[in-house]
């Protein structure tokens, strides 16, 4: 896993825990997207030797979004609108324009989020065991998938070019952890 520059704020935890019906629909869309991303990400050229592999990514996180989609029946919360991410949409924004340019960026922002999610299931796995053991049990179910597409999809861009993807991680690093930084309220998990 990368050497994040920035932990996880304090207040994170708590505010996820004292709302986990908003956090689970937050989740829902989380996988959701990522599903897409993952299928987008194929209209790069570039990209055209790995379709098999983003194919994979998406056919995974429909799965886990169909999880979650289970997971909100069960527990009687109606699938609705989600919040957007000031983390994400910074990301999101930062990407550069030019093909080979926002392809890089596009595969670090996607291991980042991949990669922080990995990091926070695996902290919810931890922390809802008492609470929450289902929830608890669900999320560490899905620590190894996230943490596998964080590693393919920085592999990918290393792939593309090496020296480019590590100019940019270090801009990323210092990015992302500016982006964690600034204050929110909103129960969602980025
Ligand atoms: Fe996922
Ligand atoms: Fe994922």
């Amino acid at each position: 896993m990368l050497l994040w520059r920035e932990r996880i704020p304090d207040d994170w935890l708590p505010r996820v825990l004292n709302n986990l019906p908003a956090i689970l629909v937050d989740h829902a869309h989380l996988e959701r997207k990522a599903a897409t991303t993952a299928i987008n990400l194929e209209k790069f050229r570039e990209l055209y030797p790995h379709v098999d592999e983003l194919n994979t990514i998406a056919i995974e996180e429909l799965q886990h979004f169909q999880l979650v989609l289970g997971l909100l029946k069960q527990r009687g919360i109606p699938f609705g609108q989600p919040y957007p991410s000031p983390w994400i949409t910074g990301l999101m924004r930062s990407i550069r324009h030019g093909t080979r340019q926002q392809a890089i960026d596009h595969l670090i922002c996607c291991a980042f989020i991949e990669g922080r999610s990995c990091e926070k299931f695996q902290i919810l796995a931890r922390e809802l065991r008492r609470a929450d053991p289902a929830l608890a049990q669900f999320y560490s179910s899905l620590v190894e998938s996230e943490g596998n597409h964080y590693a393919t999809y920085l592999l990918m861009a290393r792939r593309l070019d090496g020296a480019e993807t590590d100019r940019r991680l270090e801009f990323y690093l210092d990015f992302e952890a500016e982006l964690l930084r600034q204050p929110h309220s909103l129960p969602i998990l980025h």
